[in-house]
């Protein structure tokens, strides 16, 4: 089931999520999957200024780019250290080690913290072509973690935050779209009219590969959190 809440803007929205990471924390939900890019940072100042804390919680992010290290600006792990983690420390953080040396061990061991750790409520982004995670267009629902090649437009999309687009990972470690339906309980924000395509195949379009999003009509606890523009669609 998918339950869409309609809010005026990002700020509003993050309000919202981090309401529920609270709940689920108070009903003894331990696991946190999360999530990087643009939109959930609204979510994470909403949990850095409120008393919430992850102490004893865990948490598993969705992916990282392939081929650089953890203390690359770039990397996804430096975004969660610097918008989340300095601030509210889990008692263990997990992501996938983009400097791996070995992809097959790193994809392994990254599926093993998944199946020791599930995810009690997982956050999630949009991309503009409906991926989640970086499951792009056309990846099978069933995929554990694996290793990807980004999509050109996803390539493009990401280039905002390097300096040239040549600089952008042509690679990324994501967890997989069986292993995020998987969770207990799914919030996935949308901000923004670039998004609204995407948000309305995903909640309206048929469950298909072309919108990878889209899956998570048959996942039964399913938070859509979406401002005016990114809802403009529906
Ligand atoms: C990236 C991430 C996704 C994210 C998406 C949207 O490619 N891998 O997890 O949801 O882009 O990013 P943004 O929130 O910056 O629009």
């Amino acid at each position: 089931m998918m339950k869409i809440i309609v809010v005026k803007d990002s700020e509003q929205g993050g309000k919202e999520a981090c309401k529920i990471f609270k709940e689920v924390l108070a009903d003894n939900g331990t696991v946190f999957g999360l999530a990087t890019g643009s939109t959930p940072l609204t979510t994470y100042r909403n949990l850095v200024k409120d008393d919430i804390d992850f102490s004893n919680a865990i948490s598993v992010n969705l992916d990282e780019y392939v081929g650089i290290k953890p203390d690359n600006p770039q990397s996804y792990q430096y975004f969660m250290n610097e918008y989340l983690f300095k601030y509210k420390p889990f008692k263990h953080s997990y992501l996938p080690q983009g400097d791996a040396p070995d992809s097959k061990k790193e994809v392994e061991r990254y599926d093993k913290v998944i199946a020791e750790n599930p995810i009690d409520l997982q956050l999630l982004g949009i991309g503009r072509n409906g991926h989640i995670g970086f499951n792009e267009p056309g990846s099978d629902f069933n995929l554990k973690t694996h290793k990807v090649a980004l999509s050109p437009s996803t390539i493009k999309a990401n280039a905002r935050f390097f300096k040239n687009e040549e600089d952008v990972p042509r690679y990324a470690y994501s967890m997989g779209i069986g292993s995020i339906m998987k969770s207990k309980k799914i919030i996935l924000e949308a901000f923004g009219a670039q998004k609204a395509h995407a948000v309305a195949a995903m909640i309206e379009g048929p469950v298909s590969a072309d919108c990878p999003a889209s899956v998570l009509q048959k996942h039964n606890d399913v938070i859509v959190i979406v401002d005016e523009e990114a809802a403009a669609e529906l």
